[in-house]
């Protein structure tokens, strides 16, 4: 009997709490079942306070990438260069190849198709001082480091050339100096 009047008031309650507009939302137990807390994920304080999208890790490598370049425009970051900077392209025919076709398009007018110093420009008199590539002491790392920051009079080519193209001209530049040099 007494769960008799328990049922009668549960089903009188529960009709009660269903028949109310239907429009906004009926009682809700543990609402953040229903609900997720939203957050902003790109905010530096997305959740509990740590931002959700960090940043990559330093160092980081995106996938197809490369290394970001990180020795100095500076004497020491020459020489750092010269002596530690490999290249990390294999040495073949199809980068020897690609890397004459830009050394003649970037490089020629001013150190000529030999590499010895005898551009257009050199001739025209227009730069003063091309160096022949025999009569500089350079190394792969330090061909690329001049190509990404340039020295005196000759500029920086990073943004004319890709990573790779870069890579292939160094590639080309020692082929010429050895030639030089025979
Ligand atoms: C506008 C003319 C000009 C162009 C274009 C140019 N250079 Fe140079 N380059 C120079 C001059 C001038 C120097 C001498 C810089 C110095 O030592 O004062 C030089 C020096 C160099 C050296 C020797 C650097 C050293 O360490 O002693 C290399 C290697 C070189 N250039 C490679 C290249 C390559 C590869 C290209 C094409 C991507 C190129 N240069 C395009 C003018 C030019």
């Amino acid at each position: 009997m007494k769960n008799f009047k328990l049922i009668i008031v549960l089903v009188i309650v529960v009709s009660i709490a269903s028949c109310g507009n239907k429009r906004t939302p009926q009682l809700q137990y543990m609402p953040d079942m229903y609900e997720s807390i939203p957050y902003d994920a790109d905010a530096e304080n997305g959740l509990n306070g740590k931002p959700v999208n960090s940043k990559p890790v330093a160092g980081s490598i995106p996938r197809g990438g490369h290394p970001a370049y990180d020795f100095a425009d500076s004497n020491q970051g020459y020489e750092k260069a010269k002596m530690s900077l490999k290249n990390p392209l294999e040495n073949s025919e199809k980068n020897l190849t690609n890397g004459k076709a830009m050394y003649t398009i970037y490089c020629t007018s001013c150190h000529g198709k030999k590499g010895d110093g005898n551009g257009y420009l050199s001739q025209a008199e227009k730069f003063l001082g091309i160096p022949s590539y025999k009569d500089r002491d350079i190394t792969e790392g330090s061909i690329y480091h001049v190509l990404m920051h340039g020295k005196n009079l000759m500029g920086s080519h990073s943004s004319q050339l890709t990573y790779k193209e870069r890579w292939q001209i160094v590639q080309y530049v020692e082929v010429l100096r050895a030639d030089l040099l025979k």
